[in-house]
Formats: structure tokens, C-alpha cells, sequence
């Protein structure tokens, strides 16, 4: 039971139905589960302080292309210096996915750039004529209206509740939902504590053409790619668990674990050199969590919905059927 929408129109998918960038460890299975069951998977970047990271996402997305014939997405958080110039690695990484689509078997299936974290101008002039549909995240609505006016083709509005990267200035999807959707004419995907036919329902009677979570689909099945520590990290989780931190381009969302204790504890005694070296003490301890299970002395990213999680989906069922439970649960309200 498919629903058609404009952003399902504007990417070519069957759902309007999102899976986002889940950085920063490899994530390209799941990508292309979500992808096949007909929503809009996405590849992630790999950590910032691997320097030969846009080679590595390129390696990632021609493996995604053997698994998926359907589009799927690539997120690039994307930052500038204290003179608003891009930062190298950002353009690197966004000359990568731009790169990619010269191969015609990659353009078939990479259709959609999500940026994320600074402004989508820094890198639009890479993106503009790639043939890439261009979505940016943003947590607020004066950023959605800077993001259109920059020639972005979709906004994702992410509420505070969400998990990873979150906002400086807290709001949540409730009223960040209804602000976005009226102020902007092109689509709005709304993220932030969606995991079920009545979340996906809300989001729709906010005026959201589609959904995208991050912390639902870390609790599935189809991430072989990750320790399958990290999805029952999310399915323990419950209310309270969750701590927002200084993380790389601002306040995160993750589990409270002695991870992040050890954390402030270094950054208090000034134990960091440099930002470089906090940057790649957190860098190496989310890939610890994601790619080892270590969860103690890990960083988890997930939003407060983990408390509503009690199980891992099946992504092949859960996509279609998240969809046709939204559609029971706004006829039932008839
Ligand atoms: C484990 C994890 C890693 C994340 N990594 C990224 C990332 O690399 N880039 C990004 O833009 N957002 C990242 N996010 C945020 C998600 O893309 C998404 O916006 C968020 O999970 C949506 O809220 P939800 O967790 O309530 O579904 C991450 C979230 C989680 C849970």
C-alpha cells in the first residue's frame, strides 16, 4: 500500500519513507535493505578523521549498487571555517558523490545528496546541475528558508527528540513539524521520534510529504554491518537514557554511557591537544560502539524514541507496513 507524495515523486521511491545518514562506521546494507523495500535508504560518510574517507565512500556506494537497483541516498554533514569557506573534507566528500554519478550504472541508483550539520551553500555550487536531487537537514525554520532560498530541492526537519546530531536552539518535531511545513513550498521529510504507523500518522498531519528515522532502523535486523550490541542498546533504552553532548558540529544525542563520562572527565583536565585530537578520540570511540559493541566505553547516537523501541524490524516488511499502519490510523480518526 504505497502513498504517493511529492517527495516521493521528486526521488522516484514507492514510500515516503526515510532511512537517514547513520554515521560514522560503514552502513550500506541496511541503506540497500530500506532502498528495496521501496523507501529511501542512505549511505553514510565514514568518520571525518579518515583521511582517505572520499575513497572509501566511493567504495561504499559501488557496493551498495550491487545490492540495490532502486535510488538510494549518500549524507555528507558538510561545515565551513571561521571565514564561511567549505571545510576541504566536506568539498572532498561532495566532489565524491558527484563524481560517482559519471559511471551510468551508479547514476541509475544514486539519486539524492542528503548534507547535514553547516549551511547547504558551502557546497551547493558542487551539487547545482549533478543531476542529484539535493536534500539538507535542518532544525529550525529560519534554516529552512535559507536552505530553499540556497536551491535545495527538499528540507528534512529534525526535531530536538532526535538522535545523533541534534540542534543548538531546541525545538522539538511537534512544533518544528507545522513551522517548516508552512513556511516552505518545496517538500518537508520530518525526522525526530518516529518509529510507528501512529508516529508516521502525526507526521503526516503535521503537513510532512514524508518520514525519516535514524534510531528505528538501527534496531533491525538487516545492519550486518554494525554489532548487534548497538540494536540492543537501543531496545534496552528507556526514558531518561539519552544525554545531548558537544559533539563535532554541536550538541548530539546519545546513550548515557561511561563512554561519554570519560569524555567530559579528558575535556575538563584539558587532556586534548587540540580539537583535531577530541575530534578523533569521539570519532574512534562511535566506531567502537557501531563497529565492535563496545558499549560501555562507546558513543551511541540514538533520539528518545529508543524508549518506544521494544523489538528489531525486519526492514523488507516494516517499510510497507509502517505505511499501511499511518494509512489505518488517519482513517480510523475519520
Ligand atoms: C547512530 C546514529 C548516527 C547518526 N549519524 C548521523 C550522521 O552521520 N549524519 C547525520 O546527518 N545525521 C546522523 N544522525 C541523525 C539521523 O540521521 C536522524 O536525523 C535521526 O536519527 C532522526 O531522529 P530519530 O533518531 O528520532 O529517528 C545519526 C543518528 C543516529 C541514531
Amino acid at each position: 500500500m504505497s502513498l504517493s507524495t511529492r517527495f516521493t515523486e521528486l526521488v522516484g521511491i514507492e514510500h515516503p519513507v526515510v532511512q537517514e545518514g547513520l554515521g560514522p562506521y560503514r552502513l550500506v546494507h541496511l541503506a540497500a535493505a530500506v532502498s528495496n523495500a521501496g523507501g529511501l535508504g542512505t549511505v553514510s560518510m565514514p568518520g571525518m578523521t579518515d583521511l582517505d574517507g572520499a575513497r572509501v565512500l566511493r567504495g561504499y556506494i559501488e557496493e551498495a549498487c550491487t545490492m540495490t537497483d532502486k535510488p538510494f541516498a549518500v549524507n555528507v554533514p558538510v561545515g565551513a571555517d571561521s571565514s564561511g569557506k567549505v571545510l576541504p573534507f566536506s568539498a572532498a566528500y561532495v566532489q565524491a558523490v558527484v563524481d560517482a554519478r559519471a559511471d551510468p550504472e551508479i547514476a541509475k541508483r544514486l539519486k539524492v545528496i542528503t548534507t547535514s550539520a553547516g549551511a547547504p551553500s558551502v557546497v551547493r555550487p558542487i551539487i547545482e546541475g549533478s543531476g542529484l536531487v539535493h536534500l539538507h537537514k535542518v532544525g529550525g525554520t529560519r534554516q529552512a528558508l535559507r536552505a530553499q532560498s540556497d536551491g535545495v530541492d527538499a528540507i528534512i526537519a529534525s526535531g530536538y527528540e532526535a538522535g545523533g546530531h541534534t540542534h543548538s536552539r531546541p525545538v522539538h518535531t511537534i512544533v518544528l513539524g507545522p513551522n517548516v511545513t508552512e513556511a516552505v513550498d518545496i517538500p518537508v521529510v520530518l525526522a525526530g521520534g518516529i518509529r510507528d504507523g501512529r508516529t508516521v500518522a502525526a507526521a503526516f498531519a503535521l503537513g510532512a510529504d514524508a518520514v525519516a528515522m535514524g534510531t528505528r532502523f538501527v534496531a533491525s535486523h538487516d545492519n550486518p554491518d554494525w554489532n548487534e550490541a548497538y540494536a540492543k542498546a537501543v531496545v534496552e533504552a528507556g526514558e531518561g537514557d539519552d544525554v545531548v553532548f558537544k559533539a563535532v558540529y554541536g550538541p548530539s544525542r546519545a546513550l548515557r554511557t561511561p563512554g561519554l563520562a570519560e569524555l567530559a572527565e579528558l575535556e575538563e583536565t584539558g587532556a586534548f591537544a587540540d580539537v583535531d585530537a577530541v575530534t578523533q578520540w569521539k570519532d574512534q570511540r562511535l566506531i567502537s560502539a557501531q563497529r565492535d559493541g563496545d558499549i560501555d566505553g562507546g558513543i551511541l547516537p540514538m533520539g528518545q524514541v529508543a524508549s518506544g523501541i521494544k523489538d528489531l524490524i525486519h526492514v523488507a516488511e516494516y517499510v510497507p507496513g509502517v505505511m499501511a499502519d499511518a494509512r489505518r490510523v488517519l482513517a480510523g480518526l475519520q
